[in-house]
């Protein structure tokens, strides 16, 4: 085996992240297992990946125990938009909890560094702006989208558990909203459903009055972070936040969907959903500091890499409404 080289697990990669991911970790040269249930997940993701021997795909729910052989485990698995995890919010809680668990105990047992993607929803509807790390959040334990957001709670919780208890290398990423090719076209998430939605010339639903503001992530900054903070010291376990600082209000991203699809949508507005969060920004203070991390990709170009892609995929015979 070659110097530095890796297996790497990699759990819900064959997810929107996780496919990303697991491209990165083929093209430096790494062995990748992909373990993803399909929940959300398509194998269209990795297709490019099957031939390569590197590659290995395996079925399996993470709920469950998993007994392979890795050197570092990225911990992916899960529903991440609310259409998706709010379909079986106790499977999703499952997921996260349970798989947390698991992921853990394998890594125990493997003394593997393992890191967990968590999510900017630990944050809830925040009360401060932008968030940093240390802010402890403003989550309702007893909402429809507490599923998520309190599996990702406790999931950190495991981790630093784990850390503290079994000294084991841990990477806690939360990470912002983030965009790019291969997002589900479904899921009820900002940037595929205004795509979507102007690609087909159907009206862009806006809900509320579309000021509350998004930063949003270009996919391949993202990874980066992911790899950069794998990569790490031992010392930095996180939680540490990725995503864009760039603020954008949903009306405005709106429009720009519109120009740049040369869509003749219009804007239609709907009323809030429950738990929303008004205004949702990172403070990446931590990861420009330690990781020498921050994302590149302006917001143009990384809308027209996924415009594209939604047409691609839109146009072709593989997807059904
Ligand atoms: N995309 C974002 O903006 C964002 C933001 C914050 C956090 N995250 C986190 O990043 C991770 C990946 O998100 P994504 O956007 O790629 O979502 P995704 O839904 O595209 O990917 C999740 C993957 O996990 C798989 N999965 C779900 N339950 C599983 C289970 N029990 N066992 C095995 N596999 C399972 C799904 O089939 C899917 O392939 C998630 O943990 C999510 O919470 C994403």
């Amino acid at each position: 085996m070659a110097l530095g080289r890796k297996r790497i697990l990699v759990t819900g990669g064959a997810g929107f992240l996780g496919s990303h991911l697991c491209e990165r970790l083929i093209a430096a040269e790494h062995d990748v297992l992909c373990v993803d249930n399909f929940f959300t997940g398509n194998k269209d993701n990795i297709a490019a990946l099957l031939p390569n021997p590197r590659f290995e795909l395996l079925r399996h729910d993470v709920c469950f125990p998993l007994y392979v052989e890795v050197d570092e485990i990225y911990n992916l698995a899960c529903p991440a938009s609310p259409i998706h995890y709010q379909h079986d919010p106790v499977q999703t809680t499952k997921t996260s909890v349970s798989g947390a668990i698991n992921m853990l105990g394998l890594a125990k047992r493997l003394r593997a560094k393992i890191f967990q993607a968590s999510t900017s929803e630990v944050y809830g509807d925040p009360s401060i702006h932008p968030q940093t790390e240390n802010y402890r959040g403003n989550v309702n334990p007893i909402g429809p989208r507490a599923c998520y957001d309190e599996g990702k709670r406790c999931a950190e919780t495991l981790f630093f558990d784990y850390y503290r208890q079994h000294k084991l290398r841990i990477r806690v990423a939360r990470i912002f909203n983030t965009y790019g090719p291969r997002m589900h076209p479904n899921d009820g998430r900002v940037v595929s459903n205004f795509v979507v939605q102007a690609l087909r010339g159907e009206p862009i639903t806006i809900y509320g009055d579309g000021e509350q503001t998004r930063a949003f992530c270009y996919v391949d900054d993202l990874i980066e972070g992911f790899v950069r903070l794998m990569g790490a010291a031992d010392t930095v376990t996180g939680p540490i936040n990725l995503g864009n600082p760039v603020e954008t209000t949903v009306g405005e991203l709106a429009h720009r969907i519109i120009d740049l699809t040369g869509s003749r949508s219009k804007i239609e507005r709907r009323p809030l959903p429950v738990d929303d969060p008004v205004q949702r920004c990172p403070d990446i203070s931590q990861a420009r500091s330690v990781l020498n991390w921050e994302p590149t990709v302006p917001l143009e170009t990384g809308l027209k890499k996924t415009i594209a892609y939604f047409d691609t995929l839109l146009r072709s015979n593989t997807y059904s409404q």
